[in-house]
């Protein structure tokens, strides 16, 4: 009997996952401005259902976009026939999605680590993995690690952040926020490394140290527990959070076009069907609000990073303006000497500048926002890679990920230490 229920729970998880079967992902890079007012189009059209990886720029830089298998059948000839160069990145979507997911189950054979010591850093979590994490870690750092709770997600999770202090009341502090993007996978598994790292490396590393003796650090690892779920039971490309919007059957709001900066101005959508939905006003979205009244009610961050994948980029205000930021020069310089550091360990590239010159325009955006608010430091991240793997990258690579980014992470937070203002 146990069997059988357990054979019929296999199934309900199974089959009810939505399929990616014959999906592609195609590079498509448009060579002039006619083809790039073509792909403008195709992005403007919801209803063929494409999902752009990496969104449509500017002439000569490529295009990233998952395309269901009915329409692949249409678009490649008609591409072809306005010779438009595509090659395809992913042949076929399922099979990657069914090796993860294989991997996946795996580990959930495993025995559940009992302290953050025999917990696996080279793969990727579940939300309720990662929520025990958190409290592991809380548990066997008193001293330094607080797990607070600043919110509930849209169906009531806890929104939690963990405070690494060793004193001190409302230090000057840094903010780094990983998994705002559901199938970021990458950045929340990042965010468990750094936590582990800071633990580790407190007393040891001197630069560390020298930060923590001052300065408090607070890291949500799981901004979207709702949409990382999500990803996890049901749709592995679910980028929003799973708000309910009223009048249509689309649900999610795009949390990082939902702040107070720029609000629903050019890089945004007010169709609740869209990816990039804004959603109803700037901070509806519980997720947004509770980090924006803690960020206020703190009133002494620093620096706000803010973690997402893929690309390979390190960018700074603004997204929703091209007037540059006034702190543009520092900002910039720290930037190069960051991306540098990163990679000085494995050689990883990365591009950096202004989100608006960097990548498009966006608006709604946190570190615009909390740049707004005077946070000077304020810096997004696009992890590994740059479309290979995508949002699909193995796990393989989480720790060589998190290890590069610490080494720019630590840069940012050692210059804010450094240059108080
Ligand atoms: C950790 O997870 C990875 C990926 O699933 C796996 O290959 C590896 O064997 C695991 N390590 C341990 C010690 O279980
Ligand atoms: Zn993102």
């Amino acid at each position: 009997m146990m069997r059988l229920l357990t054979f019929a729970a296999l199934l309900v998880t199974v089959y009810s996952r939505d399929t990616f079967k014959g999906h592609q992902v195609l590079q498509i890079t448009p060579k002039d401005e006619a083809q790039l007012a073509f792909l403008k189009e195709l992005e403007d059209i919801l209803e063929l259902e494409l999902d752009f990886w990496r969104r449509v720029t500017a002439v000569s830089c490529p295009v990233h976009v998952r395309v269901p298998f009915q329409f692949l059948q249409f678009l490649k000839p008609l591409m072809e026939s306005k010779d438009i160069s595509y090659f395809t990145m992913v042949d076929d979507l399922q099979a990657v999605l069914d090796e993860e997911q294989k991997e996946m189950e795996l580990s959930a054979c495993a025995q559940k680590p009992l302290n953050t010591e025999s917990f696996n850093y080279s793969r990727y979590h579940t939300l309720s993995e990662i929520y025990s994490f958190q409290d592991m870690l809380a548990a066997e750092n008193p001293n330094l690690v607080t797990n607070l709770v600043i919110g509930q997600s849209y169906k009531g999770r806890p929104l939690n952040v963990l405070k690494f202090s060793t004193g001190g009341t409302n230090r000057r502090a840094i903010w780094i926020d990983t998994g705002i993007h559901a199938r970021e996978w990458i950045t929340p598994a990042s965010g468990i490394w750094f936590a582990k790292k800071i633990v580790t490396d407190y007393g040891r590393d001197p630069i560390l140290t020298d930060i923590l003796n001052s300065m408090d650090i607070f890291l949500e690892i799981v901004i979207n527990p709702d949409g990382y779920e999500y990803t996890h039971s049901t749709n592995r490309l679910w980028r929003k959070n799973r708000k309910l919007n009223p009048r249509t059957n689309c649900v999610g709001v795009d949390l990082n076009r939902n702040w107070d900066s720029g609000f629903g101005t050019r890089g945004a959508s007010s169709n609740p069907c869209s990816e990039t939905y804004h959603g109803p006003r700037a901070h509806s979205e519980s997720e947004v609000k509770s980090i924006m009244d803690f960020v206020k009610t703190h009133g002494n961050i620093k620096a706000f990073i803010s973690i997402h994948s893929y690309s390979q980029l390190l960018m700074y205000p603004y997204g929703y303006t091209r007037n540059p930021a006034k702190d543009q020069a520092e900002l910039d310089r720290l930037a190069r000497k960051a991306v540098t550091d990163l990679g000085s360990l494995y050689g990883t590239h990365y591009r950096y500048g202004s989100i608006i010159s960097t990548i498009y325009q966006s608006s709604g955006g946190s570190i615009d926002w909390a740049y707004d608010q005077g946070i000077k430091y304020s810096y997004t991240f696009e992890l590994r890679d740059t479309g290979r793997h995508g949002f699909l990258l193995p796990s393989s690579q989480i720790v060589p990920t998190s290890e590069e980014t610490w080494l720019a992470l630590r840069t940012i937070m050692d210059h804010t230490l450094k240059d108080p203002y």
